[in-house]
């Protein structure tokens, strides 16, 4: 101590005591007792622990977690559910090897924490998660926990826990019910991952299967339809050698949300409401009776809006007539036509269903729909396949026994599987199809006709005495920077403009939704309530007409879920405006760039926008009717659905070429720094590839959530493509993931992306694939070419170099979203 001074002795002790107390509160160390009346807080106060009652009428004493701020007791976990104490002398205590205890008042141990590990200096803490934790002193890495609570839990499913199997530790994480809400000893229920076959969570009786949510699609447990993305917690579902678990995280921890399995066996999701001080149900995994398992038998099919609810699926008719007529489905249906494996058998699709018990089936993930088919082909006791991931619709799962708990929801609430059926039974069907469009189709479509001149006459005469434009809107393409040639008229609906400004309030600064390239955008509601977007074409811009005749012929033309819909428009002197379906959640630009939402973007969304976006560029490219060049792929003209669905958008600079032709040239270089392939900003030239360029930047961009656009990094002067490709060359490419997407993703779906990323934004546009190639590499695992060095990786400079350069005059400066420029041919 010589030479120390004392002041600063005095000092550094003083806060080192502070240190201490500070975090003593959420811990315990060895031979430290916490006796009845004691607690334990956790270090934000989210969570508190120690003796409590869990009724009035009973004197039993019990160890266990509730939530410090909520003022309505909650009890998260409980340690002696089966030991309780009858009075309030018992302690818990940690041992010198890390064990907890609980011993009553004679020093009888009636529970401990169980673990096999040991370490020197060990101490008990209680984490904001509501996880009681044993670490060593020093230690606060989560792989070393001697043991937790949330490896032990009760009938309450935490944030952050990972419900499922750790098949390395051998650890199985379920749900067991309390007796009742005043008795947590171990109830009738349970709830766990059942791991036979492709894994499906089983909510049982004792023994007896009450409830299966059926196998993860990719989106969510097949049979639990409400489980959607949402503002309150984002969800995941990992599945490898070494884990198979469900978990979900609170958005905001400042909205609280808890899962229980309660004492009936209802699994029921609860958000505490502050305001009025209470747990309100969110959501319930059995909704109604079609949720009780096997209901309907084998081959049976259970349909709520049905009265009866159980039908048989198609080829199949109840065992038992007798039965049925009873409303005891239990027998289930038969055959009508047996199969002949040698013979040769089908399959039918049923869509919009929850598919079947899955514990006795056989899976691949890398196998495609066809290898699936071809596999449950050959062998005779296959009854049905389906695909594993219906984002993407990869991956193979076979059936090998009578198909239980099949349920049909909405189309787009279920998935298709495909049912075994012998050919006589798939020719019988094809023939009364047949019959029935022979007689239907003609009757139909002379009706159809008759009734279509009917309004058109109808419609055609309102619109005259409406708005004194007595004609539908003919917009001609009079374009020929392009190579086009076709010159064809086009109907859309044509709406009125004092309609348009009524429903959008007279074009009120409240109601604009943002400006566009070519003028505002605003949001607008009609008389019939329905939501739109209107965009207004400035006045002035002369390039304007151009955009607006072009953006509406391509539009009206196509048809698919991952684009915008047109309605229609509106000419009136010199106002040109487009109505769109109006999308509630914006532009992908505000989740993936945005602080506050990143985070609820989760990988799975992600990932599913990047496959959304992915088909509905290859819709453009290859399959519609016309051959369609976006020119302007970006984030901002990815707008979001309700559901998250990505739909291109803004067609404003879009060309189509004419059959095959896949390249053309311009004098007029449009597009967004930051997304142009470089033969593009550079020759003018554009073609299906500069669009995959656009993509592939896009695709970095979503994985990253950072803009390539105005990136920057402490090592490098790369922007986010080199960024990218440098990770990639070091195996560190994971490395290039989005921090809020914390440790909760699929790590081959976003290597995947990352690679098919860069693939894209390969310098010369004939390394770059196509997009029918990057969809299927997206959906499968075939195994990629090496990407060569991306165009554009090192734009970015610092502003001296910048200066003195010449080459690239377009990137230096300009802040300007959207270039347009000459360029002699
Ligand atoms: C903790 O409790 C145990 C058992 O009741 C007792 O033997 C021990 O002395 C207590 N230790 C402290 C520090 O109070
Ligand atoms: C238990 O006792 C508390 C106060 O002692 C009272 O407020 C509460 O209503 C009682 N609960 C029941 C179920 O009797
Ligand atoms: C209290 O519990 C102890 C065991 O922990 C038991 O031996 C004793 O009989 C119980 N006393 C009462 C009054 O229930
Ligand atoms: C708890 O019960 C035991 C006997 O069952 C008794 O010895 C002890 O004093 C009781 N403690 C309290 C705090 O009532
Ligand atoms: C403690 O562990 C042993 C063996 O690891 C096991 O047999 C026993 O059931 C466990 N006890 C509790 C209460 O978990
Ligand atoms: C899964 O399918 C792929 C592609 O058909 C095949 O290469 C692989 O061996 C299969 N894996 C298993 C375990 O059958
Ligand atoms: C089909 O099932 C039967 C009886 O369940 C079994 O004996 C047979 O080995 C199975 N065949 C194949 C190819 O799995
Ligand atoms: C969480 O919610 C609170 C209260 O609504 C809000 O003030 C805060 O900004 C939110 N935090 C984030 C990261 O969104």
């Amino acid at each position: 101590m010589e030479g120390f001074p004392l002041p600063l002795f005095l000092f550094v002790s003083t806060i080192s005591t502070l240190w201490l107390t500070s975090t003593a509160i959420s811990t315990i160390s060895p031979n430290q007792n916490i006796s009845d009346g004691q607690t334990i807080i956790s270090d934000d106060e989210f969570f508190q622990m120690g003796f409590f009652n869990p009724s009035n009428s009973s004197t039993n004493r019990y160890f266990g977690i509730w939530y410090y701020k909520i003022s309505v007791p909650t009890v998260v976990w409980v340690a002696n559910r089966e030991t309780p104490l009858n009075n309030t002398s018992g302690v818990l205590t940690l041992n010198q090897e890390g064990t907890l205890m609980i011993l009553d008042h004679s020093n009888n141990m009636i529970w401990s924490s169980n673990s096999s590990l040991t370490a020197n200096n060990p101490v008990a803490q209680l984490l904001d998660t509501g996880n009681l934790v044993i670490r060593s002193e020093n230690d606060i890495n989560p792989d070393n926990y001697l043991w937790q609570s949330f490896d032990y839990p009760g009938d309450t499913f935490l944030p952050n826990m990972k419900f499922g199997i750790d098949f390395v530790k051998g650890l199985n994480k379920y749900l067991t019910s309390w007796k009742s809400v005043d008795d947590p000893s171990i109830g009738g229920y349970t709830n766990r991952f059942d791991s036979d076959g492709y894994p499906q969570i089983l909510m049982r009786r004792g023994s007896e299967v009450e409830f299966n949510s059926g196998p993860w699609n990719g989106l969510r447990f097949s049979g639990m339809p409400n489980l959607k993305p949402n503002d309150i917690y984002t969800f995941g579902f990992v599945f490898n050698e070494r884990e198979l678990y469900y978990k979900y995280e609170l958005v905001n921890n400042s909205v609280v949300s808890r899962m229980i399995l309660n004492p009936d066996g209802r699994i029921q999701r609860f958000v505490w409401i502050d305001q009025a001080r209470e747990w309100r149900i969110y959501v319930t995994g059995q909704l109604d009776n079609c949720d009780r398992y096997g209901l309907c038998g084998a081959y049976g099919v259970c349909n709520i809006i049905d009265s009866p609810p159980c039908g048989c699926l198609s080829g199949f008719e109840p065992r038992s007539p007798d039965e049925w007529r009873r409303a005891d489905w239990s027998s289930g249906c038969v055959r009508k036509a047996e199969l002949d494996c040698e013979g040769g058998d089908g399959f039918v699709r049923r869509s919009g269903v929850k598919v079947p018990d899955t514990r006795r089936t056989w899976f691949n993930v890398s196998m495609n729909l066809e290898e699936c088919e071809k596999e449950c082909l050959r062998n005779c006791n296959c009854t049905a396949y389906a695909s594993l991931d219906i984002r993407t619709g990869s991956g193979c799962l076979n059936w090998f026994d009578d198909l239980v708990d099949i349920r049909s929801y909405a189309e787009e609430d279920g998935q298709d599987i495909f049912v075994r059926m012998a050919v006589s039974e798939l020719d019988r069907k094809a023939k009364a199809k047949r019959r029935v469009r022979v007689i239907v189709i003609p009757v139909l479509v002379s009706v159809t006709v008759l009734l279509g001149i009917c309004l058109f006459v109808y419609w055609k005469r309102k619109q005259r005495k409406k708005n004194g434009v007595n004609n539908i809107v003919v917009v001609r393409e009079n374009n020929n920077v392009a190579n086009e040639k076709k010159k064809d008229d086009l109907e859309l609906p044509l709406f009125d403009f004092n309609t348009i400004a009524n429903a959008t309030n007279n074009f009120s600064d409240e109601s604009k939704l943002g400006e566009g390239g070519f003028g505002p955008v605003y949001k607008g509601i009609l008389e019939d309530g329905k939501e739109i977007a209107v965009k207004r074409h400035s006045r002035k811009s002369k390039q304007g007409l151009d955009e607006f005749q072009n953006e509406a012929k391509c539009i009206a033309k196509l048809q698919h879920r991952n684009l915008v819909k047109l309605l229609g428009c509106c000419i009136d002197d010199e106002e040109r405006m487009l109505i769109y379906e109006y999308m509630p959640n914006k532009s992908l630009n505000s989740f993936i760039f945005e602080e506050g939402k990143r985070k609820s973007m989760d990988w799975s969304k992600r990932y599913t926008i990047i496959v959304g976006i992915a088909r509905g560029l290859l819709y453009l490219h290859q399959d519609s009717r016309l051959r369609i060049i976006h020119r302007d792929l970006k984030a901002s003209n990815i707008l979001l659905d309700k559901d998250m669905n990505p739909r291109i958008s803004d067609f404003g600079l879009a060309r189509s070429l004419e059959g095959s032709d896949t390249k053309a040239n311009t004098r007029r270089v449009m597009g967004t720094y930051g997304y142009m392939a470089p033969e593009y900003t550079i020759d003018g030239i554009y073609s299906t590839k500069s669009d995959v360029f656009s993509f592939g930047v896009l695709v970095l961009e979503i994985v990253s959530g950072k803009k390539n656009r105005g990136f920057r990094h402490a090592n490098h002067d790369l922007n986010l493509l080199g960024h990218a490709w440098r990770l990639y060359k070091n195996g560190k490419q994971l490395e290039l993931l989005d921090d809020t997407i914390n440790g909760f993703y699929v790590p081959s779906e976003v290597n995947r992306s990352i690679h098919v990323g860069l693939l894209c934004v390969q310098k010369y546009p004939e390394d770059r694939p196509d997009m029918t190639m990057v969809v299927l590499m997206l959906g499968s695992e075939i195994p990629l070419p090496e990407p060569k060095q991306p165009g554009f990786y090192t734009e970015r400079r610092r502003p001296q170099e910048a200066e003195s350069s010449s080459s690239n005059p377009e990137w230096s400066s300009s802040n300007h979203l959207s270039v347009t420029y000459l360029q002699p041919r």
